[in-house]
């Protein structure tokens, strides 16, 4: 899979891809992952990738043309299945979105700054909008990054343990149980003895009521979205 992320702060995007899992999927090719600076395709000779609201209003609104001419560029060298635009307003991420994208090949990712981008790229161009959560941030990088994130260690090879994907919180609407490694006993604080029995069919039987307990607990709204389909 390929993920170009287009970005005015391609610093910001340095490091999260280069750690762990993210970086060993790009590492064994499994994930491309590009960063492209925007200003680059700026003609002005400032190199602007902003101007003033024709609406007057307080804030800086990022230029079409830097944009369409980096895409239209990406557009000749592939096909892109979608063009997504990272955006408070847009429909919030969950883990349903990351699983659907991470069967894509070629994914861009517009990241928004300043009052937002021209409406008509988001008109013209954008495909689907994104947001990560109902709160503001100053730009679509850290928004980027957890999406990027979510859908690479999707990727089949993307683990070393293939099956850790699927048991992860979220994919059947249920939170994980808990887990625990050694000592069995830390200043008395105890592993459940069911987990030291030896008994594997025990153990997934208490492992799905954990599971169960936690989300009625603390998510009971997941329980409800599946009732709902
Ligand atoms: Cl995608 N962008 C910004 N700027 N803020 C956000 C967001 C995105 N998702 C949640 N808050």
């Amino acid at each position: 899979m390929r993920i170009d992320i287009l970005t005015i702060l391609p610093e910001l995007l340095a490091s999260p891809f280069s750690h762990s899992i993210i970086r060993r999927a790009r590492e064994n090719g499994i994930a491309e992952i590009h960063i492209h600076n925007i200003r680059d395709y700026s003609t002005d000779k400032h190199k602007r990738v902003d101007d003033y609201a024709f609406s007057g209003d307080a804030g800086m609104v990022m230029l079409i043309e830097p944009i369409d001419r980096l895409i239209s560029k990406l557009k000749a060298e592939r096909e892109y299945d979608e063009v997504i635009f990272l955006t408070p307003d847009g429909e919030k991420l969950n883990q349903k979105i990351s699983n659907e994208l991470s069967t894509l090949k070629n994914l861009i990712v517009l990241c928004g700054h300043y009052k937002g981008v021209d409406q008509r790229i988001r008109d013209h161009i954008v495909t689907r909008e994104i947001s990560i959560g109902d709160y503001v941030l100053t730009g679509g990088e850290l928004a980027a990054a957890v999406l990027t994130d979510s859908i690479v260690r999707l990727l089949p090879g993307a683990m070393s343990d293939e099956t850790s994907a699927l048991t992860d919180s979220f994919q059947d609407n249920l939170l994980s149980p808990p887990v625990y490694t050694r000592p069995a006993d830390y200043k008395g604080w105890k592993v459940p003895d069911i987990l030291l029995s030896g008994n594997d069919k025990e153990i997934e039987k208490w492992k799905h009521e954990q599971s169960l307990e936690r989300t009625k607990r603390l998510r009971p709204d997941l329980l409800e979205d599946q009732e709902t389909g």
